[in-house]
């Protein structure tokens, strides 16, 4: 099997910060509540006009930029979102013509805050079967346009952003090892309500009443990220034949800082191996690890023959890991 790597990275972040003391002003809430429960400080948030498909775009320029590949070379864009522009056209789509990826099939993949590694794990079995030959994959969330602004549970959690990097075979190292898993039994502990639409099929309902919202149970979801994905790095070092003691950095789905210092516990891994933006950024969604290994590469805690361990978990509920080789 040929090996696959990252040839190239990108990211885009909304101009507009939006700080704890922000949000004091919008509901019952403290920056004190917030830094000790979650690690966030502030977060980004998208203007009127930049929907999730121009963050991808800009975060997918970059990469285009860095990995040197012309768009006319990518031949498949994958996006991971749960907030895309709209139903249809995709992101990806968008992100194709924006770009200028003539020659790409695209498509977008739903996995929540897991998107990204579903993305990329799709994508490099596309390579190595052959199928593809250079592959855009995205993660982007304009996710605070599905937050109920009313509901201190879940908008102090919450930022929008995107994250890139272009894919290809690699002559050593790159993507190790891959583990996915899914519990669709759990996903009522997440999830975004809609009231019913329009239909004549469904007569009383003539219109949406409510936005669509995300509406959570913190607490329970807390516990089963952990455990997932303390799990999915052990299955994912498993399949790698690497010992947890030569991991040289973790770079965890950003969703709250006592979950990624609960998992450093439970793995015994020291928790200045694992990256952690979440204080600039809050959870990202997709676009959260992509970002975060974004700055581990650019602050240099992630240097060329590094091992690198990415984990998410998310709504669905899903998880994955992969093991990178940079
Ligand atoms: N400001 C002030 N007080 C608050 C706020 C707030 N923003 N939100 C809740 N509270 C209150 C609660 O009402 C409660 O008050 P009470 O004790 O009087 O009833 C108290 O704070 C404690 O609430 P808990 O829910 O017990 O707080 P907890 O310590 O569990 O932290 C949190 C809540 C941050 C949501 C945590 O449970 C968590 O991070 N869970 C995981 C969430 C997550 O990861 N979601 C995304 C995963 S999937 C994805 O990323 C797409």
């Amino acid at each position: 099997m040929a090996q696959v790597g990252i040839l190239g990275l990108g990211i885009y972040l909304p101009s507009k910060k939006f700080t704890n003391f922000d949000l004091e002003k919008m509901v019952d809430t403290s920056d004190e509540w917030i830094r000790s429960r979650t690690g966030i400080v502030e977060r980004r948030i998208a203007a009127p006009h930049e929907k999730t498909s121009d963050l991808a775009y800009k975060a997918a320029a970059e990469a285009l930029k860095k990995a040197k590949i012309p768009p006319e070379k990518i031949d498949l864009i994958i996006v991971g979102t749960v907030s895309p522009d709209s139903n249809f056209p995709s992101v990806a789509c968008k992100v194709q013509k924006a770009i200028g990826a003539k020659n790409a099939t695209a498509f977008d993949v739903s996995a929540a805050c897991s998107g990204y590694l579903y993305a990329l794990i799709t994508a490099k079995q596309y390579i190595q079967t052959g199928l593809s030959r250079y592959a855009l994959v995205i993660a982007a969330d304009r996710f605070t346009s599905l937050i109920d602004w009313k509901d201190r549970d879940t908008c102090v959690l919450f930022g929008d952003g995107a994250g890139a990097c272009v894919l290809g075979k690699v002559k050593s190292g790159g993507i190790l090892a891959d583990f996915l898993q899914a519990f669709g039994d759990q996903g009522d502990l997440m999830q975004v309500i809609a009231e019913e639409g329009r239909s004549p099929f469904n007569p009383g309902k003539t219109s949406y009443t409510k936005l669509p919202f995300v509406r959570m149970q913190g607490q329970e979801l807390f516990k089963v990220a952990v455990n997932s994905m303390a799990d999915a790095v052990e299955k994912v070092l498993k399949k790698a034949k690497i010992k947890k003691e030569d991991v040289d950095c973790i770079v965890p789905h950003q969703a709250n800082d006592r979950i990624i210092t609960a998992i450093a516990k439970k793995l015994n891994i020291p928790k200045d191996k694992i990256f952690v933006n979440i204080d600039k950024y809050g959870n990202m969604s997709a676009a959260s690890i992509a970002v975060a290994l974004y700055e581990a590469v650019k602050f240099k805690k992630i240097k060329k023959g590094d091992k690198v361990v990415l984990v998410a978990f998310g709504a669905g509920l899903v998880s994955a890991a992969n093991v990178i080789k940079w």
